[in-house]
């Protein structure tokens, strides 16, 4: 199910600017040559992430789920003069093809992608968190929140996409595996006395959580 009527869409992009425009090439290339496109966030997405990345200007960033790395690339465009965003992709093939633009970008020097599963790489990286965008395998989010929280700073940022699950978790009965590990997920954070979250109907849903 598509949130936002096309024509809506289309206006949001023509008078919205935050996206880098470098990007356009790559993100392009994705659409049309990945068989997988539709993971990539989308335009106006990658705008926001850039957008608050600027409003947050983070030292340390962490992303799950690069896929070819166009939203980490609008991610870094926020961090601070010394800041390093540490992303992570599971399937290689995504990696390297991420890692590539990564190295075409002003921004190389700022980026290291890890390739592997996210539930074993997060625990080896020891950094305090400024901002995080979870954004891998649907069923995974509940252990990637536990795993990051504790790590997020005071003042810290989580960023979780797809909470709507392309309209699923709206059905009175939730069926697919991974819109049921989304609603559980939803009703997880709701549930947290540790956090307070809002919900972004921006393309598949956007959580914004912060501690309280
Ligand atoms: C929706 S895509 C990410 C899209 C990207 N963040 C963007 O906005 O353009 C999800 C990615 O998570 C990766 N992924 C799935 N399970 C993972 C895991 N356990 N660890 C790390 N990455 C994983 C997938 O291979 C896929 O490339």
């Amino acid at each position: 199910m598509e949130f936002i009527n096309p024509l809506a869409n289309q206006y949001i992009e023509t008078y919205s600017n935050a996206t880098p425009s470098y990007l356009k090439a790559m993100y392009e290339a994705t659409n049309i040559e990945h068989p997988h496109a539709h993971l990539q966030s989308n335009w106006h997405q990658g705008g926001l992430l850039c957008f608050i990345s600027k409003l947050v200007r983070p030292a340390h960033i962490l992303e799950i789920g690069t896929f070819t790395g166009f939203s980490t690339l609008c991610l870094v465009e926020g961090l601070q003069e010394n800041g390093m965003i540490h992303t992570i992709e599971l399937r290689e093939a995504d990696a390297n093809k991420a890692a590539s633009y990564f190295e075409a970008s002003p921004h190389a020097a700022k980026i290291k992608i890890h390739q592997g599963d996210a539930k074993e790489i997060i625990p080896t990286l020891h950094f305090e968190w400024d901002l995080i965008f979870i954004d891998a395998d649907k069923t995974g989010y509940q252990t990637y929140y536990d795993l990051v929280l504790p790590a997020l700073h005071k003042n810290g940022l989580i960023i979780v996409d797809n909470v709507l699950f392309h309209g699923e978790v709206l059905e009175e009965n939730v069926a697919g595996k991974s819109a049921k590990a989304i609603q559980a997920f939803n009703e997880y954070v709701l549930n947290d006395e540790r956090t307070e979250q809002t919900i972004l109907t921006i393309r598949d849903g956007l959580t914004l959580i912060r501690k309280k």
